[in-house]
Parts: C-alpha cells; structure tokens; sequence
C-alpha cells in the first residue's frame, strides 16, 4: 500500500506541474483507483490537476484505453446486424437517448447503449429510466447480450465488469468540479462507447449556457478529441454539434422527462426536441446501413414514430429491463411531488436569454440531482420550463412550473430561475438547433 500511495503522489505531482504521464503512469493510476487501492481523496487531486494542466493527445488516448481495458470490452459477433450507439456530452432536460434508441432499434439498427448517471448540473440517462418503478440498468453481460437479442437494444449501467473505472470516475468528478475537462470527457465516453462492441457512434456535442462546453469554439476542439479517439479505435463516427442554450424539450428532471419522451414516443409535435432526435437518429440509422444519407434516415426516424413502433419498443425494453409497463400507460398514477409551485412572467417581452446552467442547477436544488456522491435523487423533483429563446412572453403568463418535495427550496428556486432568464422590447432570432456536422 505504501508504495502506491508513494506512486501515487509523484503521479499527481507530474500533473501538478504541468509535465507529461507515461502509458504506464496513466495505466498505473486507472488499474489501481478501479480496484479500490487508491482512495477518493488522492484521485480527487489527480482529476483536478488534470482539470487545469490537461492532457496532451497521446495521455488522453492512453487515459480512454486504461479505462476501457478496467473491464470486459463486450463482444456482440453472435448479434447479427450492426451496433450503434449514441451520446451526448451531456445537457440540460437531454433526454433524446429515451426516444432514439427504440426508434433506430425499429428500424433494425441494434443500439447497445451503456450511459452514465446526472453529471454536474447536467441530467443522465440512468438516472431517469431507474425513476421507472424496477426499471434495472445494472444488467449482467449475459443480461446485456440477451436483452439485446430480444428487442435490438438495451440501456445499461457502467458496472463492476463494464467499464469500472468510468463508473468510479463518474461519481467522484461528479463532486469535485472536474467535470468540464476535454481529456476526462473524452475518456469517459469514449470508454463507455468503445467497451459496446459497436460498429459506429453518434456524438451529440452539446454547446452553450447549459453544456460543459459554453462556446462553439471550445465544442469542436471536444469533438474533434472524441472523433480522433473512435477514429483511432476504427470505429465509424459522426460528431453533431447541436445548442444547449436553453433545456432541450420542457421537461427537466428524471420522471419529468420520462413522461415527456414517453409523450415524444406517442407522437407529441415537441419540435426543438424532435428536430435534434430526428438528426440523431438518423445519423445513427445511416451509419448502421438502413439509409442511404443522414437526412433519409430522419424520414425513415419520422416515420418510425408516426407508425407508433418506437413506443411499442420502448415498452417491449421497460419490459425487459423490469420496469412497471403499466405506470407508462398510465403516466398519471406515478406519485406527485408534495409541493408544486408556477414561476409567473412580472413583465411583457421577448425571451432574449436564458441562463441555462442556472435552470439545470435549480432542477438539482430541488432533488433531481446530486451535491454529494451519499445523495439520494428524488425522482419527480423538476421543472417544466415553457417558453423558448424568441417567443413573445406577456405579463402574468405561466414560465415555468416547480415540483418538489423540499418546501425550504422553493422560494430560493423561484428566484434562481427568475434571474436566469433575460428579456428584450425587439424581437429576438430564435436559436439555431444543429449546429454542424463532423464526419
Ligand atoms: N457523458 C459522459 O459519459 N461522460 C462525461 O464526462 C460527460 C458526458
């Protein structure tokens, strides 16, 4: 033990001052934080002073592998068909893998989706599917395998086999600010992705008040250490830069945003929502060879939704995983949350701006999300968030609307959202929702 800790604080230190990790320096800290022979609070400094010195090509590239090879990379040869997945560096009211991946499973593309839990102010998607009463991501590898072959999908947990240092790292950057970091981005999901046995990969580079990456500029730079990554692990990618300057949809929080992609499912016109899963999907539909070009595979995604086959499977995988089928027919029997309070416009105007980290941070306040790796997420706690950038707000019209358990959060929430949000007397362009297109 003594001689890890020593390792250990030269490691960070080399960090520390700016310096270089060796393959085996990078290999030497995953290895042993994954087994539990590095404490929390060492590879807390490890994961700061990665934050601030960052990592060149190579160290990022070396830090994915370690992080890959922590577990079992999941072989699917016995799956016929292609493997693809999606993700998505993560947003606010993001709740697109829910409706995309019975919609390309319909379409007879396999999504093998291994996802990650709420990250900073931001939602994950394991988080909201086990808001479903039962609903299980921790799926064994035989699980994995035979859900996949029973319905085209499935949407797993990192675990004890799969990826375990992402699952450790996840939680531990989670509460030590160091989330925002190129290098530990790009190992987390590239981890992630490359231990699926998948063909291609959808990334959804998120930009904007409510992403990790604020500014276009520094979104490419991500996407591009992404798509070199898959790249270099010969994995058929294509990275979309979409905007994540207000929450995508209106739902914000785990259950809310379970009924509103349930919603999306059975046809619901939720149109920024819709216009971003539709790219995805897809892209994701093109790059598993069921269209011709990413535009044919969001008619065929289109389509897949007004047929009601989409929603059929994602009954058919809430089935599978174990989650209650009859709560998602009956959105209305899920419990309420004990206080529910409306956000009222005070003026006329335009919506110019919206502070959308704020939105996401105040979903957290009032239980949708984690301060501490010991906090419990209160499944129903969340906002719905109305108005879009541009639309015309008048005095005494309903913003938003506030679910909660914790009553001494309300009026501190209340406020939080009222200064996040910004006005003009002229007319504001509405926001761009695709950015652009990797390849
Ligand atoms: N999604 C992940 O899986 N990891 C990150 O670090 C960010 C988004």
């Amino acid at each position: 033990m003594n001689g890890v800790i020593l390792n250990t604080i030269e490691i960070i230190k080399k960090k520390r001052e700016k310096e270089k990790l060796s393959v085996d320096e990078i290999k030497f800290l995953i290895n042993n934080y994954a087994k539990g022979k590095i404490p929390d609070y060492q590879f807390s400094a490890f994961l700061m002073a990665t934050y601030l010195n960052g990592m060149s090509v190579v160290e990022t590239a070396t830090l994915t592998e370690a992080m890959l090879h922590s577990g079992t990379i999941i072989e699917l040869d016995s799956i016929s068909g292609a493997k693809v997945d999606k993700h998505s560096t993560g947003g606010v009211g993001d709740k697109t893998s829910l409706i995309l991946a019975p919609i390309v499973a319909t379409a007879g593309v396999n999504v093998p989706m291994i996802s990650g839990r709420g990250l900073g102010h931001t939602g994950g998607t394991l988080d909201k599917l086990e808001s479903i009463p039962g609903f299980r991501t921790d799926v064994s590898l035989t699980q994995y395998k035979s859900i996949i072959k029973k319905c085209g999908m499935v949407l797993a947990s990192q675990t004890k086999n799969i990826v375990p240092a992402d699952k450790l790292m996840y939680a531990l950057r989670d509460v030590t600010a160091t989330v925002e970091s190129i290098p530990l981005i790009t190992g987390s999901i590239m981890s992630k992705k490359l231990a699926e046995g998948i063909d291609g990969l959808v990334l959804d580079i998120k930009t904007g008040s409510g992403a990790f990456m604020k500014e276009l500029k520094d979104a490419k730079i991500l996407a591009k250490s992404l798509i070199n990554t898959a790249k270099a692990f010969d994995k058929n990618v294509i990275g979309i830069i979409t905007d994540m300057n207000q929450p995508l949809g209106n739902n914000i929080g785990n259950w809310l945003e379970v009924v509103e992609s349930v919603e999306a499912l059975q046809g619901k016109e939720i149109p920024d929502l819709m216009t971003v899963t539709h790219k995805l999907a897809g892209a994701m539909i093109y790059l598993g060879g069921k269209a011709s070009s990413i535009n044919e595979g969001v008619e065929i995604s289109e389509e897949i939704i007004k047929s009601g086959k989409a929603y059929d499977k994602f009954l058919e995988v809430v089935k599978l995983q174990k989650g209650d089928v009859s709560i998602i027919k009956n959105l209305s029997k899920y419990p309420k949350s004990k206080y529910t309070e409306e956000i009222i416009a005070s003026k006329t105007g335009y919506l110019k701006e919206v502070d959308n980290y704020e939105i996401g941070m105040s979903a957290l306040q009032l239980g949708a999300g984690r301060l501490t790796k010991e906090d419990i997420i209160e499944p129903k706690a969340g906002i719905i968030f109305n108005p879009k950038i541009g639309d015309k707000i008048k005095k005494g019209e309903i913003i938003a609307t506030i679910f909660t358990d914790r009553k001494k959060e309300i009026n501190s929430v209340i406020t939080r959202i009222e200064k996040a949000l910004k006005y003009s007397n002229k007319k504001v362009t509405k926001h761009k929702l695709i950015k652009t297109i990797l390849r």
